[in-house]
């Protein structure tokens, strides 16, 4: 086998352009206009949990309940060794998190919770939730102030991704609505991220 020079030197050429890179990347010239939006960042965490709320969904609850019946998934997984309910694992990780105090905060709401605790509350909370159910597809934007502190909030639809969700939502005696079809969105996503203040 034939290696010629030229490709040799190409490959140390490659590499230290490599370590150059990484070298200017890791040193203190950085400047700190490089950092992340609070928007991208919101998006970036949404695309975590969106995805692994709908693996959870359909390889768990969906294939084991409603198509192999081998398990079911219930409110009261503890009690009958059951599997959580997708919206129950959201919330663990979400309280997992929040006692991390990495900053940023998120909850899963709706307009018609099953669970009334999930009621969207601040007035961004109440206008992200309609915007998002009245304009399919898109995700919410704004700014607001809760004691005394700013924050960047964003609110991305929760839709009805598996036939599970529509189920058991419509047949439980405290949804409020039951005529959800797959499809809809059924709630949203709430994530919110403290942002700096000037002083
Ligand atoms: C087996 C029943 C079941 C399945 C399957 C299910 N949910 Fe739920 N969901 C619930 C229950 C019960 C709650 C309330 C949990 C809590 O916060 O205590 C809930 C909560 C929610 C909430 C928050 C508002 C509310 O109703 O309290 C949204 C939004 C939601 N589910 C959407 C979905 C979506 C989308 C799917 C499918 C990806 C899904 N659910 C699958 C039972 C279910």
């Amino acid at each position: 086998m034939k290696t010629s020079i030229s490709t040799i030197l190409s490959v140390a050429a490659f590499t230290l352009g490599i370590a150059t890179l990484v070298t200017s990347c890791g040193g203190k010239t950085e400047t700190s206009s490089s950092g992340i939006s609070p928007q991208n960042m919101a998006d970036a965490l949404h695309a975590v949990m969106e995805s692994d709320r709908t693996v959870y969904t359909k390889q768990v609850v969906n294939r084991l309940q409603n198509e192999e019946k081998v398990i079911k998934a219930s409110e009261h997984w503890k009690d009958e060794k059951a599997l959580p309910l997708p919206a129950q694992m959201f919330r663990m990780g979400a309280e997992m998190v929040a006692e991390k105090k990495k900053g940023f905060t998120y909850a899963l709401l709706s307009e018609w919770p099953i669970n009334k605790q999930n009621f969207p509350k601040t007035e961004v909370e109440k206008a992200g939730l309609a915007h998002i159910v009245k304009n399919v597809g898109q995700n919410y934007y704004a700014e607001e102030t809760l004691g005394g502190k700013k924050y960047f909030t964003a609110v991305y639809p929760d839709t009805a991704i598996a036939a599970a969700c529509v189920k058991c939502h419509n047949n439980h005696d405290d949804s409020p609505r039951t005529d959800f079809v797959e499809g809809d969105v059924m709630g949203g996503v709430v994530i919110r991220i403290p942002l700096a203040t000037s002083n």
